[in-house]
């Protein structure tokens, strides 16, 4: 008997598990891949750098498992929206959610949602053309920008503010976008880490891009830069190593600046009305190693502040979920009977691309496990194509999402620009793959 299987969410972890699944099983497996947006890859898609272009050619490879006789791709279909996990258990043997982490983690401190205080989450999205953030969303017309957390998020945000509009051209950042960049005022930038050099998030291949930009010059403070002791792994190392030589360089005129600031917390963002600063408190470790206070304390003249601290996965409607982890429990990936979750939204919002693989091995593992065992599979009663159908729901097929790829592919060559420019808006999507 053929096992059915849906996978909520074209990430990573859904890709990887579609294959994961077509892979291992010993029998016969269909897998349709259910994704709320028309396009696949997540944030493949919507997260990863427009200038990162090796890391998103990995589309490739994630495009070969949608293109497996087994796996199907449904877009524009939501759990929790036109179906609910009632609905996908009579459909399917069995379900796996991987639907990410999708918002912002919150600072709690005062100003925090004044206008120009703004969460990574939305920023990546702008850039990257994501269908939720309206594409005139942002304006950088305040000289003075404050990112707020050392993770590879804040490298990629810092990046993108460092470099021109020329730079990113050629990249698949949307038109309107590359037009708002070209009009940036800011002119100078500081990253601001609650902690020391060996404690920060960031790897070493991206920082070490930062030294590269010719737009920016890149600044540390010598007392930033201090560490005490020397028995670190290789990597971080390797990212003390690049702030000291850092430290020692003289700016030397370039168009924009980097400030990459250490052991300074954010306790509050300033301005009546939008933001006007950003109150900085000097930190230390504690005896028990936690971050704290003081006492003193600096104001940085920021009209924007951008928190990169952190992704967060959100409840799924009729799914279990712990406010503690914000993840879903599991044992190896099992939720419930039937019900099974795979990467960020398994296992939080950490780790590279890569990682979902491995990740979602473990859960297809588990799953085989569990279905191949004498209870079986659900059996399922009902079409999950029949259901979408009653509700007026046309999901976009893979050949629908080749014609988005086509479109954005020729709106490139029409502009000069690149392989591919982003449309964005679900209404220009869907005017492109159903004229
Ligand atoms: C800004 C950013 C940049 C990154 N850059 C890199 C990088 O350069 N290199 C690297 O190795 N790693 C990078 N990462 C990490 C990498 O992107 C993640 O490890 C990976 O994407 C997590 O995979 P996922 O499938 O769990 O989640 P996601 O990639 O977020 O996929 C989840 C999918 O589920 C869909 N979905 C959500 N809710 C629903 C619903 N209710 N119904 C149906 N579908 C739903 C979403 O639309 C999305 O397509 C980056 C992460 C971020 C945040
Ligand atoms: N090129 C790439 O490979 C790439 C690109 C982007 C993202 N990713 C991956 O995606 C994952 C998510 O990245 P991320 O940057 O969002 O998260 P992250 O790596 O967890 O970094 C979050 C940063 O925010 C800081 N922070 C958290 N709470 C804070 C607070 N209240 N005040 C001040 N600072 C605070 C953290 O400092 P503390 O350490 O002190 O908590 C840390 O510096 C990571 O695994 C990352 O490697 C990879």
């Amino acid at each position: 008997m053929t096992l059915r299987v849906a996978v909520i969410g074209s990430g990573p972890a859904g890709i990887y598990t579609a294959e994961a699944l077509v892979k291992q099983s010993a029998g016969p497996v269909e897998v349709d891949v259910l994704e709320r947006l028309p396009t696949p890859y997540g944030l493949v898609r919507y997260g990863v750098a427009p200038d990162h272009t090796s890391i998103k050619s990995i589309a490739g490879y994630l495009r070969r498992v949608l293109e497996l006789p087994e796996v199907r791709f449904l877009g524009g279909v939501t759990l929790g929206e036109h179906l609910s996990v009632e609905d996908l258990l009579r459909c399917y043997d069995a379900v796996v959610y991987a639907t990410g982490a999708m918002v912002d983690r919150k600072l709690g401190i005062p100003g925090e949602d004044l206008p120009g205080s703004v969460a990574a989450t939305d920023f990546v999205n702008w850039y990257c053309g994501h269908p939720d953030v309206d594409p005139s969303r942002f304006t950088l017309d305040s000289p003075e920008v404050a990112v707020i957390g050392v993770g590879n998020v804040a490298v990629d945000v810092v990046r993108v503010l460092a470099k021109t509009a020329e730079e990113l051209s050629s990249t698949d950042v949307p038109h309107d976008v590359l037009e708002r960049l070209a009009d940036s005022q800011v002119k100078a930038i500081h990253m601001i880490g609650r902690r020391g050099p060996e404690h920060a998030k960031f790897t070493l291949k991206e920082l070490r891009e930062l030294g590269d930009l010719t737009n920016a010059d890149v600044c540390v403070r010598p007392e930033e830069a201090v560490v005490l002791g020397a028995d670190f792994p290789r990597q971080i190392r390797g990212n003390i190593e690049v702030l000291r030589s850092w430290s020692d360089r003289e700016p030397v005129g370039r168009p924009r600046r980097l400030d990459v600031r250490f052991w300074l917390r954010p306790v509050e963002i300033l301005g009546a009305e939008r933001v006007e600063g950003l109150k900085l408190e000097r930190t230390r470790l504690s005896e028990e190693g936690r971050v704290v206070g003081t006492g003193e304390f600096e104001t940085l003249p920021v009209g924007m502040v951008l928190r990169s601290v952190g992704y967060q996965s959100v409840p799924l409607p009729g799914v279990p979920f712990s406010r503690e982890t914000m993840t879903v429990p599991n044992e190896a990936g099992r939720v419930r009977e039937r019900e099974y979750v795979a990467g960020w939204l398994k296992r939080g919002p950490t780790g590279v691309i890569g990682t979902n693989k491995s990740d979602a091995a473990e859960t297809v593992r588990t799953l085989l496990s569990d279905l191949s065992g004498p209870s079986g599979a659900g059996r399922p009663s009902a079409s999950v194509d029949a259901l979408l159908a009653e509700r007026g729901v046309h999901p976009v097929t893979y050949a629908e999402w080749q014609a988005i790829e086509a479109a954005e592919a020729e709106l490139a060559r029409t502009l000069g620009r690149g392989e591919r420019v982003k449309l964005v808006g679900l209404e220009a999507m869907l005017r492109a793959c159903r004229p």
